[in-house]
């Protein structure tokens, strides 16, 4: 998608997109542009008696003479209500619904309502950003019917701050990237991407400046993660360990202050191992990987708009299959930390991938903090539904500050408790630990097993399993079955917090 800002003009070709206030009353923009047609927005406005509620769009075939093929009078919602989020959801509307219309170009002439905090040109980046998002497909697997090609090529934003608009829209554009990356990867059919594919698209980010490392199996037997390498045993794809470095941070001293590491699970399929999983419970679980995709994705966009932080990001990619040489139900495995693991139930893996990434994060890099993500258990879907992701963690300040970030993304998190009591659940009479809890509090119990791998650094735990996909394509901002959550909340964060 092309994107331009300019300050406001007069209507030119293609679709033109004009505010309604509460009420039904016409914003500026949509006043000049209903004069420009001898009143006939006015009229649609009263006709169709819309009182421009959120989300609410009335579509208008251009009287000739105009320039513009249509106009579309977008309700903006109560005032208080109409947010950047809600910038994005109106524009994702737009474009959902002129995809494939026939229409090549929008152009969004939106007036911001009198005393509303967005500053302006935020609100065109936004704008961009959401009719950006909402435009994503992952076609390649399919023949693509005439009337479902995309037809849209442009997008418009007029705006009385074209220059800082387009400053803006720099670094959104590479957070867009790096959304669509994640998403490209949660979406890819299992078959295709496979630890060791995962890992060459991670050297794609070389490209950008980021540093890149894979480590193959015997690499990772030499540093003892047994308990990833215990996962990945029964599958014909071996694993891998891939470790990406971003060092972008100008004034940050490197001797100084450690980076800051985002750790994702990546198990690339995830059938349960010899504790198989049901035919339904094998659903969608070629998206396991979708902590990995963030954490990828999140890099590239890092690195995509020269974010001034130093980063690291390790994903551990491991497919869990039941072959002849796959990992038991009471098998006992060492891990990096030489912590002991008595493994109960084979489907309960992504924790231990994450034990020995978690362990070499904080060994090898002695990071500011780790944060992880993780597709880990199905209990969180039971908690919290699709809605907010789980957090759990040991520090409050990390917490209070990842709940903003995902406030002002849209990407939001829940947090969850941690505590003695839980630990206590996955203690085992011959290991250091089980890798079950009991059939209570499995999202905390997993928590609490990754946390014994976490020494003083401050860290969290995002369980991603309830929104790194989407079953019912109907988010306005994620037509997609992956969703490419935590790019945004992690970019945000490291924006708002670490850059300065
Ligand atoms: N990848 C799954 C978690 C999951 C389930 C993600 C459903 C998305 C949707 C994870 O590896 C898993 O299988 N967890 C088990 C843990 C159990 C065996 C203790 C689960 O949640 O059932
Ligand atoms: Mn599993
Ligand atoms: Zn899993």
């Amino acid at each position: 998608m092309q994107i331009s800002f300019a300050a406001p003009g007069a209507i030119g070709g293609g679709v033109l997109v004009v505010a309604v206030f509460d009420g039904g009353e016409l914003a500026p923009m949509a006043v000049k542009a209903d004069a420009a047609t001898n009143g006939t927005l006015k009229r649609a406005v009263t006709v169709s008696r819309f009182k421009g509620k959120a989300g609410g769009i009335v579509e208008v075939i251009a009287p000739t003479g105009v320039k513009a093929s249509r106009i579309l009078l977008a309700g903006l919602g109560k005032n208080e209500e109409f947010d950047a989020n809600a910038a994005e959801k109106l524009a994702a509307g737009v474009v959902g619904r002129l995809m494939a219309s026939g229409e090549t170009a929008i152009t969004f002439a939106i007036d911001l309502p009198k005393r509303n905090k967005l500053d302006e040109a935020e609100l065109a980046v936004r704008l961009a950003f959401g009719a950006v998002l909402r435009s994503y497909r992952f076609d390649q697997y399919r023949k693509v019917a005439e009337d479902e090609k995309p037809t849209l090529k442009e997008i418009a934003v007029r705006t009385a701050d074209p220059g800082k608009a387009r400053r803006l829209w720099d670094e959104l554009s590479a957070v867009a990237d790096g959304v669509f990356l994640a998403r490209n990867l949660v979406n890819e059919p299992p078959n295709v991407l496979y630890p060791e594919e995962f890992a060459r698209r991670a050297q794609e980010l070389k490209k950008l400046g980021v540093k890149v490392e894979v480590f193959d199996v015997p690499a990772m037997k030499k540093l003892g993660m047994n308990a990833l390498l215990g996962v990945g045993q029964g599958s014909e794809h071996p694993s891998r360990m891939v470790v990406m470095q971003w060092n972008g941070g100008k004034k940050q001293k490197k001797s100084k202050e450690g980076p800051l590491a985002f750790i994702g699970k990546g198990v690339c399929f995830d059938s349960g191992g010899l504790s198989l999983k049901t035919g339904q419970g094998m659903m969608g679980m070629k998206g396991d990987m979708g902590g990995g995709a963030a954490v990828i994705g999140l890099m590239h966009a890092l690195a995509a708009r020269d974010a001034n932080v130093n980063a690291v990001g390790l994903v551990g990619l491991v497919e869990n299959m039941p072959d002849g040489n796959a990992q038991r139900p009471n098998d006992i495995v060492k891990t990096m930390s030489g912590q002991t693991i008595e493994i109960l139930n084979t489907d309960a893996e992504g924790r231990l991938v994450l034990a020995d990434v978690l362990w070499y994060a904080q060994d090898r890099f002695k990071p500011r903090f780790m944060i992880d993500l993780a597709t880990l258990t199905g209990a969180i879907l039971v908690a919290l539904g699709t809605e907010h992701a789980g957090l759990f963690s040991n520090d409050d300040e990390l917490s209070s500050r990842l709940i903003d970030a995902g406030r002002k993304e849209g990407e939001t998190v829940w947090r969850m408790p941690l505590g003695d009591a839980y630990d206590r659940m996955v203690k085992s009479k011959i290991a250091d630990m089980k890798n079950i809890g009991g059939p209570n509090g499995g999202s905390i119990t997993a928590a609490q097993i990754l946390q014994r791998f976490v020494n003083k650094v401050p860290w969290a735990h995002l369980d991603i399993a309830g929104v790194a996909w989407q079953d019912s394509e109907q988010r306005p901002l994620i037509p997609s079955w992956g969703t490419g959550w935590g790019v945004r909340v992690l970019n945000r964060l490291v924006a708002d917090y670490y850059e300065s």
